[in-house]
């Protein structure tokens, strides 16, 4: 039997934070966002981190939350960063946290809401937009691979994606996953 948590990967500007709160809030469950769990052991910001320990620390980083939240999570919805699963160890630590979901939107709409973005490393500098198209073409077939269920956000309000992930979860997507007949 699966812990009862939910972890929400996909792209960064996917709706991860927004969803997971209003999801949260809607099951009466806890939210939890492994970027700001990050930021509060290391005591200073992501772009901090990379900027000062370099991204191989921030990556490691990732593994030693989910090894934290594997042991102490329930109840829990868990926003994760968009590189999160594209470590084999973190896509497996996750199965074993809980059912995992893949926000997905396209593209354009992630550049539009990270064109102001100073926050996020990697959506910053020259070519960015290029940078961003080929890091999503690469990490798309990851995310829909690791996710139990995709759930295709684009142009639906967030009390729609909230309640198919909830019906998803009433259907077992993880054990029809798990079964192999997905
Ligand atoms: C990253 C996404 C960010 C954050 C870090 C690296 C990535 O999180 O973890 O800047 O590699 O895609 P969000 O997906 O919440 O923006």
């Amino acid at each position: 039997m699966k812990k009862k948590n939910i972890i929400l990967i996909g792209f960064m500007g996917c709706g991860k934070s927004t969803v997971g709160k209003k999801l949260a809030n809607a099951l009466n469950y806890q939210f939890l966002d492994t970027d700001a769990m990050i930021e509060e052991s290391c005591g200073k910001l992501i772009s901090k981190i990379f900027e000062e320990d370099g991204e191989a620390a921030f990556r490691q980083a990732e593994t030693s939350v989910l090894q934290k939240l594997k042991e102490e999570a329930n109840r829990s919805v868990i926003s994760t960063g968009g590189g999160m699963p594209l470590k084999e160890e973190n896509a497996r630590y996750m199965h074993e946290i809980g059912t995992v979901f893949f926000l997905e939107a396209e593209i354009e709409t992630i550049l539009e809401r990270l064109q102001n973005d100073t926050q996020r490393p990697l959506a910053a500098g020259e070519d960015r937009e290029q940078r961003l198209k080929k890091l999503y073409a690469e990490r798309l077939p990851v995310y829909r691979a690791v996710a139990d269920s995709c759930i295709d956000t684009e142009g639906k309000s967030f009390y729609r994606i909230i309640q198919e992930i909830e019906q998803d979860m009433e259907d077992g997507c993880d054990e029809r996953k798990e079964g192999g007949k997905k």
